[in-house]
């Protein structure tokens, strides 16, 4: 089992240049398979949960090369409409392959999705959206089964803003007959990147990042080259390490706007930063100060997949700080083992109060979940002494190289085997 041993107390300078968005690199590759000819995605990062689409994507017949870091998908001999289980069960993304196994075969088997285990994750807006379309559902013994004679498009209200169900129904309405119109839809950065890396395979979809998404339905979509949108989480993990040890560091390929709710909280705890396009450089002493609130929104409010992380950091700073987790019911999993290292938490339903101490200690510490995971490796980083982080297979799935670019950066981190 592999385990990083981080030594705590060292502030951090330099560059670092963030992955490909694990989160639009998902869609992008369940995307592949609306066309016959070659789509190549450039700097797809070798993180476990895009490995297991690649494995979704082998299973249903598609050929994958990989070439210096960027996938070429032939899905031109794709035949099978089913994902088994033992694929689904990694991964809640293999969800995406719905809409686009669909698109491609009017029919698709898939047994419910997995991945963390952060509270009730149903997917009751994928499947009313799709049954929109004209999608007739049966949900049994696990699986779900979809059948349609063609798909049409309609006008879907979603409940929720839902990254998930609007990528998904974006999938299934690109070559649909007539005009889709999601309306309440996802404003996330990946759902533009999604609509940009479908528009040049010949699709016509507009309107991502506003709230009303149209599709008009395309006969036909062709190959494509593309090159992602950078991993504003990954970016923001960095950025709240540096903030919490202290230090200078230069953060490549996430543009401001994609994580302003997060700059904003670091910049009234007291960090100064500066951004210029796709670059943020945080200067932080490591002597914070705490805000009121932070709640988790959806884009463009405070992303819950920095909540984890952004909680290591109120652990060191003067003062209270009060967390409403709004998207999921049990995302404060990581809270316990951070009391290993002497942190003040107390957790609430949806709410963490989280009291700042003048240090944290090293810790033998277990990640349950991927950005859990991450929030030890960060609260590590900022205590004094030695700490263990066991159980790295969570933060294998999101953080390509992660102990590599950190001890870049002037960490003291390394990954051994136990
Ligand atoms: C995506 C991200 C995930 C992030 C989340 C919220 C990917 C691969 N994953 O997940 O990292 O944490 O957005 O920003 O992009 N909901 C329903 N019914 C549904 C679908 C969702 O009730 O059919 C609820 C969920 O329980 C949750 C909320 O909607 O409370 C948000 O979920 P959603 O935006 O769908 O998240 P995911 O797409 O799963």
């Amino acid at each position: 089992m592999d385990t990083y041993i981080v030594e705590g107390g060292e502030k951090l300078y330099g560059k670092v240049k963030v992955q490909s968005a694990k989160n639009t690199v998902l869609p992008l590759l369940a995307g592949a398979v609306l066309t016959d000819e070659q789509v190549k995605i450039r700097g797809v990062p070798t993180i476990n949960d895009a490995e297991n689409m690649l494995r979704i994507l082998n299973e249903v017949g598609c050929k994958i090369k990989r070439q210096d870091g960027n996938v070429i998908i032939d899905s031109s001999g794709a035949v099978s409409h089913e994902i088994p289980q033992r694929l689904t069960k990694e991964l809640r993304s293999s969800v995406f392959m719905l809409g686009s196994v669909l698109t491609r075969f009017c029919r698709a088997k898939i047994s419910y999705p997995g991945g963390c285990d952060i509270g009730l994750r149903p997917i009751d807006l994928h499947l009313s959206g799709l049954k929109r379309l004209g999608v007739e559902i049966v949900e049994e013994g696990g699986y779900i089964e979809c059948r349609a004679d063609k798909l049409v498009g309609a006008e879907i209200l979603l409940d929720f803003p839902s990254v998930g169900a609007t990528e998904n129904i974006i999938l299934a309405a690109v070559k649909a007959e007539g005009i889709t119109v999601i309306r309440n839809a996802a404003k996330e950065p990946e759902i533009v990147d999604l609509q940009n890396f479908l528009n040049a395979m010949g699709a016509k979809v507009r309107g991502a990042g506003g709230g009303t998404v149209v599709i008009e339905g395309v006969k036909r979509l062709h190959g494509v080259d593309y090159t992602p949108i950078g991993d504003r989480i990954e970016g923001g993990t960095f950025l709240i390490a540096c903030a919490v040890c202290g230090g200078e560091i230069e953060l490549c390929g996430v543009p401001a706007e994609n994580i302003s709710a997060l700059l904003h909280k670091l910049r009234e705890n007291g960090c100064k930063i500066h951004t210029k396009n796709d670059k943020i450089v945080l200067r932080s002493d490591g002597k914070l100060k705490s805000v009121d609130l932070v709640e988790t929104m959806p884009f463009p409010g405070f992303p819950t997949d920095l909540q984890a992380q952004y909680a290591a950091l109120c652990c060191k700073v003067k003062g209270t700080t009060i967390i409403v987790e709004n998207l999921f019911e049990t995302r404060y999993k990581y809270a316990g083992e951070l009391k290993r290292m002497g942190a003040d938490i107390t957790v609430r339903g949806r709410t963490a109060v989280i009291r700042g101490v003048e240090r944290l200690h090293g810790a033998r510490v277990t990640a349950s979940d991927l950005r859990g995971g991450a929030s030890l490796v960060v609260a590590a980083l900022a205590a004094e002494g030695r700490s263990e982080i066991l159980n790295l297979s969570h933060i294998d799935r999101g953080y390509a190289d992660f102990e590599r670019k950190l001890k870049k950066l002037g960490a003291k981190i390394r990954r051994v085997r136990i």
